[in-house]
């Protein structure tokens, strides 16, 4: 027997099949591809620079970042990937003996860091709707984690809302996670000079196309960021390779030809919707990309179960007793969903 190992209850993530044919809407990737900038970057990446360490602070991204979003390069760091950043995150903020306050459904990993991390919470059930009621976060805690708009629901909050609980809280640091803010959400950036304990974190992993590369962001007061950059340094100084950091850069740079993608995915997952409404589903009001909806004439492990022998892949949280009867499916190209709505039509 060997003493002193940990026993973990790992996050479980959404599987990532390999095939030719298939139609992967499992994971809320994007279904385009990269702006053509960043690949013309990846193509004339200089590999010989790899010999290096990657920069400890990310200036050239977190100056464009700064750029785009009007926000000081200083109260902007950068991660690998958005997981990194939350990760940091429940380090650095919360660490105290009142529970950490989210939602009952919500990003799943919230729980396992809190777990990992020994840090006290409480989820909170999400009402009948799947929203969540600002008068449960006017309470006693030791921080808040949201996700807005919220996955595996698609629901988005409106920020005077949101508001009220970061005003509600101000000792303790509210997370608000915009991995799905450019589908249709409404930015909590505009608050973030006015509260000090407001933590925001981003991704660039779904609007930008970039999942691959893992590159996410936090933004905050000069307060949080001191604490969260003493946490990286301790952890992982370099946790941003020089690749992902160029391409990033020259993502944020090319933000205009987002835009455009974002905006086909919002149709695409409005047009898809609708489609299921017709077809009897209940469908959860999105703005992310993806859905969640329930079918009426069979299961949702049954559709699951036959979309997958038809190789089109989508999330079922078999676990998860409240979305028993739902499947998130993440919403690809046109082509892809009117496939998909087709096959639905003739399963159910
Ligand atoms: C709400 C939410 N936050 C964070 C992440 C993590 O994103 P990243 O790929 O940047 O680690 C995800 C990924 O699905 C997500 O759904």
């Amino acid at each position: 027997m060997i003493r002193g190992l940990r026993q973990i209850d790992a996050y479980v993530a959404g599987a990532q099949p390999q095939g030719d044919k298939m139609i992967k809407l499992n994971t809320n990737e994007n279904a385009y591809c990269p702006s053509p900038k960043v690949l013309e970057a990846l193509a004339h990446f200089d590999g010989n620079s790899l010999r290096k360490y990657s920069s400890l602070d990310q200036a050239a991204l977190r100056e464009a970042l700064s750029k785009q979003l009007q926000v000081p390069a200083d109260q902007i760091i950068v991660g690998n990937g958005s997981d990194d950043i939350l990760s940091m995150a429940f380090l650095a903020f919360f660490n105290d003996d009142l529970p950490v306050l989210f939602p009952d459904l919500t990003y799943g990993f919230y729980k396992v860091w809190a777990d990992l991390y020994h840090i006290n919470y409480h989820e909170i059930p999400l009402n009948e709707q799947f929203e969540i009621k600002v008068a449960d976060y006017i309470a006693d805690n030791g921080g808040i984690v949201l996700t807005n708009p919220n996955a595996p629901t698609g629901i988005f909050k409106p920020l005077d809302e949101i508001e009220k609980i970061i005003q509600a809280n101000r000792d303790v640091v509210v997370v608000v996670d915009e991995a799905y803010i450019n589908f249709g959400g409404q930015t909590a950036l505009p608050l973030i000079d006015k509260y000090d304990n407001l933590f925001i974190t981003r991704t660039f992993s779904k609007d930008a196309a970039l999942a691959g590369l893992r590159v996410g962001y936090g933004i905050g007061s000069p307060k949080l960021m001191a604490v969260i950059n003493a946490i990286k340094n301790s952890v992982n100084p370099y946790n941003v390779d020089a690749l992902a950091e160029k391409l990033a850069t020259v993502a944020v740079e090319d933000w205009e030809y987002y835009e455009g993608t974002c905006q086909q995915i919002m149709a695409t997952r409005d047009w898809f919707a609708q489609g299921l409404l017709d077809l009897g589903f209940e469908v959860l009001p999105s703005r992310t990309n993806f859905v969640l909806a329930k079918p009426q004439t069979v299961s949702a492990s049954y559709l699951f179960q036959k979309l997958e022998e038809k190789e089109i892949y989508v999330r079922y949280f078999s676990k998860v007793v409240r979305l028993k009867d739902y499947l998130r499916i993440s919403i690809g190209t046109q082509a892809e969903m009117e496939e998909v709505l087709a096959e639905i039509g003739g399963i159910c």
